[in-house]
């Protein structure tokens, strides 16, 4: 079903008041719907107590809400079990999460951690952080002239002391869609887990991390219509149980002593101190949003929009648009630069037409390098773009880069 950009914009309140506002920065962070607001506001209005601990209903209510977006998310991506979902504050968390707990116990001295030029800063230095502590090694795929994964150099990248994959599903600066499944088959067929960051993916294509079989799954869900402050790391049931703890704290143990502690079960496990609880409800909501809409339709929309926008930023003199040429085969993340205009005087530019990007290396400081580029501008799409707001953008660099490019002329 094609889905009315122009009417979901009304689903967000932040387009009522600011009713000229062009966003374009979603793969920064999503605005939020009524929907997920109202969830939020709601829960802290009728259901607010600290949730595991109280012997009394309103405290079992707010359990129960809790537990009810567990489950909402597991749905959503596919997981099996609600149990293998553990809330984090965000994809960061995640990753760290799982180099601390599962990298820490399992990986010595020599062993290496295979990555790819085009991860975000996340799926990079936290490795870098226990490569340093285990003398472990980190090699990085390359990418093609085409901006894609280059499938020669990371056959040549495995060697017999690589222990684990970690690859974005969805680049945050090329919008390269990695093709998941197929990777998480070849590292399997070679006894090596794969970690997904499916920050950039979530929210604009259909997941299922069941389907793709991979280890770990992370994702923000800030960067699919929720608040800050939530995200989720999806584990194979495999390690579930002999994971040991990331953080410790209050309600992750079953006992403390002076001397030592034992632990629950996951997910309660690696879920030290008091959550985000209304957070991870307005997360539960936003996958509520996300299947009112459909993930597939979504997922149609932004694809034509991307397609639309590429063919018209093709047209401006001097633009480079880095990332694969087909809409298919990348999300609406679209990267450019001009030779002789600094990106971060593009985003003001064009901050004064009320249209908002994202400009600088987007933490993806070794893509950059590859790209030969110490910055980008960066265009993104959501759900509520309409192809009126591609013109914007369009008609804004038409202008920008005429009236520099006379300048220099004289
Ligand atoms: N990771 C987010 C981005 O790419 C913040 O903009």
């Amino acid at each position: 079903m094609p889905l009315d950009s122009q009417k979901i914009k009304k689903d967000f309140p932040v387009f009522t008041a600011h009713k000229t506002l062009v966003y374009l920065d979603s793969a920064a962070t999503t605005q939020k719907p009524r929907e997920v607001i109202d969830a939020l506001t709601r829960h802290y209005r009728t259901k607010n107590a600290n949730i595991k601990r109280g012997i009394y209903s309103l405290s079992e209510q707010a359990t129960e809400a809790y537990e009810e977006a567990r489950w909402k998310v597991a749905r959503f991506c596919g997981a099996p079990c609600a149990k293998q979902i553990i809330f984090t504050k965000n994809a960061t968390e995640a990753i760290n999460c799982v180099a601390h707990s599962f990298a820490r116990a399992r990986f010595t001295r020599g062993d290496e951690i295979l990555l790819t030029v085009m991860e975000h800063h996340s799926n990079i230095v936290p490795w870098q952080m226990i490569a340093k502590e285990k003398g472990l090694k980190l090699r990085f795929v390359s990418v093609t002239k085409n901006g894609e994964l280059d499938m020669r150099d990371l056959k040549k990248k495995v060697t017999r002391r690589t222990k684990l994959f970690a690859v974005t599903h969805a680049s945050n600066v090329l919008g390269t869609i990695n093709p998941v499944k197929k990777l998480v088959a070849f590292f399997h067929a070679r006894g090596i887990p794969v970690l997904v960051d499916g920050a950039q993916a979530i929210g604009h294509m259909p997941v299922n991390v069941g389907a793709f079989g991979c280890d770990f799954y992370v994702f923000s869900g800030h960067k699919m219509f929720a608040p800050t402050g939530i995200g989720a790391l999806y584990v194979h049931q495999k390690y579930l149980d002999t994971l040991p703890p990331f953080l410790g704290g209050g309600d992750m143990v079953l006992s403390v002593s002076e001397t030592g502690a034992t632990f629950q079960d996951a997910p309660e496990r690696f879920e030290a101190g008091t959550p985000p609880i209304e957070a991870a409800v307005a997360l539960g909501a936003a996958t509520d949003y996300c299947n009112t809409l459909g993930m597939e339709n979504i997922r149609r929309h932004e694809t034509e929009l991307t397609a639309y926008a590429l063919k018209k930023l093709a047209r401006i003199p001097g633009i480079s648009v880095f990332g694969p040429k087909s809409a298919a085969h990348r999300t609406g993340v679209i990267a450019f630069a001009f030779d002789d205009i600094h990106p971060h005087d593009l985003a003001s530019l064009l901050d004064e037409k009320n249209i908002a990007i994202r400009a600088g290396h987007h933490c993806a400081m070794p893509l950059h390098r590859f790209l030969d580029v110490t910055a980008s501008a960066r265009a993104s799409f959501s759900v509520y773009n309409t192809k009126k707001d591609v013109d914007a953008l369009y008609a804004a660099l038409a202008e920008i880069t005429k009236a520099l490019h006379a300048r220099h002329e004289h």
